[in-house]
């Protein structure tokens, strides 16, 4: 585990956006797991200026987002698709075709997870897989749980992460109370792993994650066990 610890999160974010565009210029097709959140609007601007100044080429990467609630149209400003297709996709060359949320509007969701996982299959893989963390240690929506979910499964959301995620929202009520996420297994097979985290209240989880004992408790402690896993964070650690 490599933690880089930063001034501030424009600092974060261009030192998690040079860990990707990296990725990008050493292998152009590679694939790209992506996160939602605030935590990675600060790298997606950052990787959108490079785009801009003629540093980057996104047409032919493939990504993958790690989740999509359930039940909202991608035309909702609170959908993952949206959020996607705002604050990077439709700012970069990247070929929307080869652009991947699971659906959340899909009939039956257990075939869209399976179709998610044999999709991922498909591709060879993630090459690197950008994570936030939430306060409860979740990594995508892989909750606190008795045992880590493996494959891309339908999560019923807990009170905590929809208190946290009621900001976006006009009321708690209208906070979806379900999610798809990819599960534990594509994201531990990631070739590369990079988890952002900035802001004093995400201290405490971090030394939970990254210094505890590695339990579904936690589900981002699993990352400890992963062979090329970065942290870029603004908490320092050591205090
Ligand atoms: C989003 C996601 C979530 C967030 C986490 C942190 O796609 O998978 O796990 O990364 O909830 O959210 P922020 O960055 O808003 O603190």
């Amino acid at each position: 585990m490599k933690i880089i610890i930063t001034k501030d999160y424009e600092d974060m974010s261009r030192k998690a956006a040079n860990i990707i565009s990296a990725q990008v210029i050493s292998k152009p097709n590679c694939v790209l797991g992506l996160a939602t959140g605030s935590s990675p609007i600060g790298t997606y601007k950052q990787l959108i200026e490079w785009y801009n100044k003629g540093d980057l080429d996104f047409s032919e990467v493939t990504s993958v987002n790690l989740d999509e609630y359930v039940g909202l149209e991608v035309t909702n400003d609170q959908s993952y698709r949206y959020f996607m297709d705002n604050n990077l996709f439709n700012h970069i060359n990247i070929d929307k075709n080869k652009t991947n949320v699971p659906n959340g509007l899909a009939d039956d969701s257990e075939k869209e997870c399976e179709r998610y996982d044999n999709l991922i299959d498909s591709l060879g893989g993630i090459d690197l897989q950008l994570l936030g963390i939430g306060h409860n240690g979740h990594i995508g929506f892989n909750e606190p749980d008795s045992a880590f979910a493996v494959g891309t499964h339908t999560v019923e959301l807990n009170q905590m992460t929809r208190d946290a995620n009621a900001r976006f929202f006009a009321s708690i009520d209208e906070v979806p109370t379900h999610a798809i996420t990819m599960g534990i297994k594509a994201i531990m097979q990631a070739k590369k792993v990079l988890l952002i985290a900035s802001g004093d209240d995400k201290k405490e989880i971090l030394k939970k994650a990254f210094f505890g004992p590695v339990t579904p408790e936690v589900p981002a402690s699993i990352l400890q066990l992963h062979p090329d896993f970065t942290l870029v964070t603004t908490c320092d650690l050591s205090k």
